[in-house]
């Protein structure tokens, strides 16, 4: 993203979400973005994938400037009740997101299907509609929908936000397998600070009034990382305090 601003325009007012926001992530890497309510980090997650058009600046995905949704990128946002479709079962739902992906090799898309939901742990609720699932389950879904299209990029804003803790600590592994199986580039937007520091090499601050970037943490916490293990590491406090300090202060 290079020297990008976004306002929003609505009949009665401008709204200046971003401005003068540049970034450069690598391929491979685990970026969390954070920041206050309202700091942009939705906006720049909705830029990022092509659902709206920047104001100025560019954004480059594979070295391609972006002016839709970019073929390697999928997105999982929060609300995940809406997002999978009723009338088709969680299967169903996953081959749906292959659709127009690419064609499947040997064995053909069930097999892929199948692939995705063990690694999310929904194998057994390959034939159960959505609203017969938890909470939990239905976000699982809806990141082996995204995972199976086989993204090279993939988006999530507060993506685990509606579920409970422990069903939170279960899909941030899950992702980070995820993430180290498919060698996925992953921008993940969350409110929680620790699950910003648990999750990524790299934790980007959006500045409160949306001028750019408050801080870029590179944190190097140890993989692979384990909920217990990791969060009682001394660094990782280290980063925890500082970044709360920057969102808070
Ligand atoms: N569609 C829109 N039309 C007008 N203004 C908008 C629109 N979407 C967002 N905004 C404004 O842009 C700013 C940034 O919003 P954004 O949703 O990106 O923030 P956020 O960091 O994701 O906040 P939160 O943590 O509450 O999700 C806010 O001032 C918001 O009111
Ligand atoms: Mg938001």
């Amino acid at each position: 993203m290079e020297d990008v601003a976004k306002t929003y325009r609505t009949r009665r007012r401008e709204v200046t979400a971003l401005r003068e926001l540049s970034l450069d992530i690598g391929a491979g890497e685990f970026v969390t973005v954070v920041g206050r309510s309202g700091c942009g980090k939705s906006t720049l997650l909705r830029l990022l994938s092509g659902l709206l058009p920047v104001s100025a600046g560019e954004i480059r995905v594979a070295g391609q400037r972006i002016d839709g949704p970019p073929r390697q990128a999928r997105c999982v946002f929060q609300d995940y009740a809406q997002s999978l479709l009723p009338w088709k079962t969680v299967a169903g739902n996953v081959r749906f997101g292959l659709r127009h992906a690419y064609e499947p090799a040997e064995g053909g898309h069930d097999e892929l299907v199948a692939h995705y939901l063990d690694l999310v742990g929904l194998g057994h609720a390959a034939d159960r509609y959505p609203w017969e699932l938890s909470g939990g389950m239905q976000q699982r879904a809806a990141i082996a929908r995204a995972l199976a299209a086989r993204p090279q990029l993939l988006l999530m804003d507060e993506a685990f936000s509606g579920v409970d803790a422990l069903s939170r600590a279960k899909l941030q592994d899950v992702l980070l397998h995820a993430w180290a199986e498919e060698g996925l580039t992953v921008v993940f937007v969350t409110h929680d600070i620790d699950e910003a520091v648990y999750l990524a090499d790299r934790v980007v601050v959006l500045h409160p009034e949306g001028h750019g970037l408050l801080a870029d943490v590179r944190t190097g916490l140890p993989r692979p990382r384990g909920q217990v293990v990791t969060r009682e590491l001394p660094e990782f406090l280290h980063h925890r305090r500082e970044l709360l300090h920057m969102v808070l202060d």
